[in-house]
């Protein structure tokens, strides 16, 4: 916590001031030579990367060197299913299939549907939290991964073979350090303060380092894992974290269930989606003839900002918009509809996608090579 904003696992809240996060979080920043070795490395550029969305890290270089050196690593991210996917929380998904693809990758995914039931506010019940774990799987399974080297699991229903590790795991934290960390107080109930060692158990799947794509604020797991993964035998964690995509509502905060305006949802209906993304917080200037006189600002346009996000991966069309925006040729509501097109065909293509996932569901989390094999470990 910080004084002007607020990043936790549960609440983000301000705006966030990235350079502060990292000096606060004690991660590093994602320099030009880390950032051209990944790119080297992967063969390709990504535009999650070369834009500087994923712009922080853990022992990234440590990864490098494991796979230059032939010893490959393992990817892990998850989902807490509280209820529909949003858009945001659909691109670290997109960005571990890139690395998946680049670097031939085990990838294991965490559905907590635990967690979600356990965060009393939420007012969900385990039954709600384990038909969204399914739910959710349908979006993830969407993006494509390689369904031999990729594992989708519930906790409650993988739990058993998490379960001596969890212990282990569990009895390397003391209450008055997730406390700290977490901010968990005398009200918190006692299955909150034994969940981050579910989340942590993941990262210990392999002998082989683990690399976790997600948003910034799911680090403070990470801390937790790299203090006691050694003492285990394990390697401590790297991760690569991403800045937020911004509300619709304005550049402050993210998205949430709870202001259903402030997001775009990946079951929404062609009618809302253009209604929300038209409210959208603009850069603009009141009146079009102003407009065309002073320019608008990009940088706090959410429009534009969503397409430099995710939507418009081509540099030169991007860099196009971001001038004609500012010199007041391109219209607010002109980049709003620039970018209501973009979404309503990724939602059009990813939701054909969902729909083929119906059938390949048993793939990712019992049928696939590396499924199967997991169903078959039982930790010693
Ligand atoms: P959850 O369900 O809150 O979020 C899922 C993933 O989306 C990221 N995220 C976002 N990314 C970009 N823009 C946003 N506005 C945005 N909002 C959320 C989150 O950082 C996350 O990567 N406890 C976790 C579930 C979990 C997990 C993990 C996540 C278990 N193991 C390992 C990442 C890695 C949760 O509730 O995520």
């Amino acid at each position: 916590m910080v004084d002007e904003f607020i990043v936790t696992p549960w609440r983000v809240e301000g705006k966030i001031d990235y350079a502060r996060l990292i000096e606060h979080f004690g991660t590093s920043p994602i320099d030009d030579e880390l950032l051209n070795r990944l790119i080297r490395d992967a063969g390709e550029k990504h535009h999650l990367l070369t834009r500087r969305i994923f712009f922080s890290h853990r022992d990234l270089d440590k990864v490098l060197d494991d796979w230059e050196s032939g010893k490959g690593f393992f990817l892990y991210t998850g989902r807490g299913p509280s209820g529909p996917m949003h858009i945001g929380h659909i691109i670290p998904f997109y960005f571990t299939k890139w690395l998946q693809d680049r670097f031939k990758a085990n990838v294991y995914i965490q559905l907590t549907d635990d967690e979600k039931f356990l965060e009393e506010e939420r007012g969900l019940t385990l039954e709600d939290t384990r038909r969204w774990a399914r739910e959710n799987a349908l979006d993830i399974i969407a993006v494509g991964f390689d369904p031999d080297r990729t594992f989708i699991f519930q906790d409650t229903e993988y739990i058993r073979n998490m379960y001596p590790l969890a212990l282990k795991v569990a009895r390397k934290i003391n209450f008055s350090w997730v406390r700290a960390v977490f901010g968990f107080d005398m009200q918190t109930n006692i299955g909150m303060s034994f969940y981050p060692a579910i989340q942590v158990v993941p990262s210990l799947f392999e002998r082989r380092r683990c690399l976790i794509p997600c948003a910034i604020d799911q680090d403070p797991y990470w801390r937790v894992q790299r203090d006691i993964a050694e003492s285990l035998g394990f390697y401590k964690t790297a991760a690569i974290h991403s800045k937020f995509l911004p509300p619709l509502t304005g550049p402050v905060g993210k998205m949430s269930a709870s202001r259903p305006e402030s997001a775009i949802y990946l079951h929404e209906d062609e009618k809302s989606i253009r209604k929300k993304i038209w409210k959208a917080y603009s850069g603009g200037q009141p009146t079009a003839e102003l407009h065309r006189k002073l320019g608008g600002n990009p940088e706090i346009d959410v429009a534009f900002q969503w397409l430099y996000f995710f939507f418009e991966p081509d540099d030169v069309k991007l860099k196009k918009l971001e001038e004609d925006y500012r010199a007041g040729k391109i219209l607010s509501g002109e980049m709003k509809l620039i970018l209501t097109e973009k979404v309503l065909k990724f939602i059009e293509e990813h939701r054909a996608r969902r729909e083929e996932a119906k059938e390949l569901l048993h793939l990712y989390m019992y049928d696939g090579e590396l499924a199967r094999e997991m169903w078959r470990k039982i930790h010693e």
